[in-house]
């Protein structure tokens, strides 16, 4: 793999040069310049999913430019490392293989791999899905019961991060396909989360799944604890577990070591990040959630994407996850906008932006490059956040159209109306505000000027004026399906990996949180009193007093009165 500081190559200065040129020039004259734009800034994936980027602050160059950028770091040779199974992931010396969950027909990695290592894949995918569907179906049909005899109704994902914010968020956004089976995520410490679940079911009727890749991490063992004991104290016989958990890792001694039986073992390969990890044996619950079936489109829509990427690698113009890395470097790098905004104009995909944090910064948010050194001159990761429309429109959009920063967003919303009932009405008004937010962000009050009710000396005038020229992009999606939300996750896994290798960085490792997790445990022993193992010089002045005071506090039983 090449490892090139971006900002020294030729295409860096080139893009440089470029943004002095169009940094000043506004959307609007874009638009006066050339009358096609919309067309020239607009992808169709297969009838749809549409993007349009037009409303953005680029011309073509801008995207040539890129291109180059994109040959000189060698970018071809690149993918080629990863889809060939080279272990580009070199800080945790592992293969890079999501792909390869959803390439079932071997149509993408035949191009890549040589034969052997592909039919060994190949036959670690087909045996997980034999088992997801197996499974899957005999919970649906009734046939898994639970120790007592009754049918499985309640399901349960214990899991974090990536072993809980795709498969949430698919299940949250396929509502329309889902049975009668009841999921539930738990994935927090704070106790609240799993007795919020425990409290409203019953032991007899639900089947926990442990998703750790590690089985190491600290929530989910806890909260599997506890959901093991809730078990044991119902049936009071260890056998019961066989029938009450299944779990889904990396690690099968820890499982074992925690009573999970072998044939209940769902195995995470090596190859599959934490985050990339929904379409593996992670995405058990969304199996269960929606069928199998559905489960093997989710993984299509996917891997329609892959092949897309793959195919128009060198039309850049018409790819979509390309150009979606691209402009994130522009907006980032060069305009210096550090935050981008995911918005869904559609409650069921409401999930999307806290996933696409975890996919976006967790990938991306480093500073150290592919050879080791500090990143000092150019920033990695945008910040990541959003929101739902229009429910975001009366919360912070007052900063998006007249803030003194600009935060480029991307709005996605569905075409067809799925709700089942006949409210037509309010879905065309969801889709008026975003489109009315889309224009208006670009072009500010241009074509419906509010100003106009106010003589220019009023001094209200002045509130009343919109600049526009913030960019955006909207993604309509005919209908959110398994399918479409499968190439929708599969685009933004290719983004965050087109910028990651700009960036010089490695975008699968996730060395940032380990710190975390160590000083958390020290912590812990000076509350558990586990003295010996408690080290005083770990723990800075501020936090040992933060310590005292919540010890102090906490201990006083007439606190915990809620006056109820
Ligand atoms: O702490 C971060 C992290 O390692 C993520 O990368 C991962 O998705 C999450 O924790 C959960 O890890 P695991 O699946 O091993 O429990």
């Amino acid at each position: 793999m090449l490892n090139q500081n971006p900002i020294k190559t030729k295409s860096w200065l080139k893009l440089t040069k470029h943004f002095v040129d169009i940094k000043n020039i506004k959307i609007i004259d874009l638009f006066k310049k050339d009358k096609l734009r919309y067309k020239k800034f607009f992808i169709n994936f297969k009838n749809k999913i549409f993007l349009d980027f037009s409303k953005n602050r680029i011309n073509l160059k801008t995207i040539t430019l890129f291109i180059d950028l994109l040959k000189e770091l060698n970018f071809n040779k690149f993918i080629h490392s990863m889809f060939s199974g080279e272990k580009i992931n070199c800080t945790e010396n592992r293969s890079v293989l999501h792909v390869a969950l959803r390439d079932m027909d071997n149509s993408l990695l035949k191009r890549y791999m040589n034969f052997d290592c592909l039919n060994d894949i190949h036959n670690e995918v087909n045996i997980s899905l034999k088992k997801i569907k197996h499974i899957t179906n005999s919970i649906i049909t009734g046939k898994w019961l639970g120790f007592s005899g009754c049918k499985i109704s309640n399901i349960v994902n214990i899991g974090i991060g990536g072993s809980d914010l795709g498969p949430r968020m698919v299940v949250k956004s396929l509502r329309n396909y889902r049975n009668k089976l009841n999921i539930f995520f738990v994935s927090n410490i704070d106790v609240t989360d799993i007795t919020q679940v425990l409290n409203n079911i019953s032991p007899k009727n639900t089947l926990f799944i442990i998703c750790s890749k590690t089985f190491n991490t600290c929530e989910t063992i806890l909260n599997a604890n506890i959901a093991k004991s809730w078990i044991l104290k119902y049936f009071h016989n260890k056998n019961a577990l066989v029938n009450h958990f299944i779990a889904v890792s990396n690690n099968v001694k820890k499982v074992l070591e925690f009573g999970i039986f072998k044939q209940n073992i769902f195995v995470i390969p090596e190859w599959v990040g934490g985050r990339y990890s929904l379409f593996s044996v992670v995405g058990l619950s969304i199996s269960l959630a929606i069928g199998f079936k559905n489960f093997l489109l989710l993984l299509n829509g996917a891997h329609d994407m892959d092949i897309h990427f793959v195919e128009k690698i060198n039309d850049v113009y018409q790819n979509m996850p390309i150009i979606l890395a691209i402009l994130s470097v522009w907006y980032n790098n060069f305009f210096n906008f550090s935050n981008e905004l995911i918005l869904t104009y559609n409650e069921d995909i409401s999930l999307l932006p806290s996933y696409l944090q975890q996919l976006c910064m967790e990938s991306n948010g480093k500073y150290i490059d592919r050879d080791g050194f500090l990143i000092k001159k150019y920033h990695t990761s945008p910040i990541i956040w959003g929101g739902v429309g229009t429910n975001s429109q009366h919360s912070f959009f007052q900063l998006l159209h007249q803030g003194t920063r600009i935060i480029p967003c991307d709005f996605i919303a569905e075409i067809l109306y799925n709700n089942g009932c006949n409210l037509y009405d309010s879905h065309f008004k969801l889709i008026c505000n975003m489109f009315a937010q889309t224009q208006s962000l670009a072009f500010g009050d241009k074509y419906l000027s509010v100003k106009k009710q106010f003589c220019s000396d009023n001094y209200l005038y002045r509130y009343n004026v919109f600049k526009g020229n913030r960019p955006s992009n909207t993604l309509l999606i005919k209908k959110i399906t398994p399918y479409t939300l499968g190439a929708i996750i599969a685009l933004y896994e290719y983004k965050v990996l087109v910028q990651g290798f700009i960036y010089n960085i490695f975008s699968f490792d996730q060395w940032g949180v380990e710190l975390g997790k160590k000083v958390a445990n020290n912590i812990y022993c000076y509350f558990n009193k586990v003295n010996c193992a408690f080290n005083n010089k770990l723990i800075d002045q501020s936090t040992l007093n933060l310590i005292k005071v919540f010890n102090n506090m906490h201990k006083k039983k007439s606190d915990y009165n809620y006056g109820k």
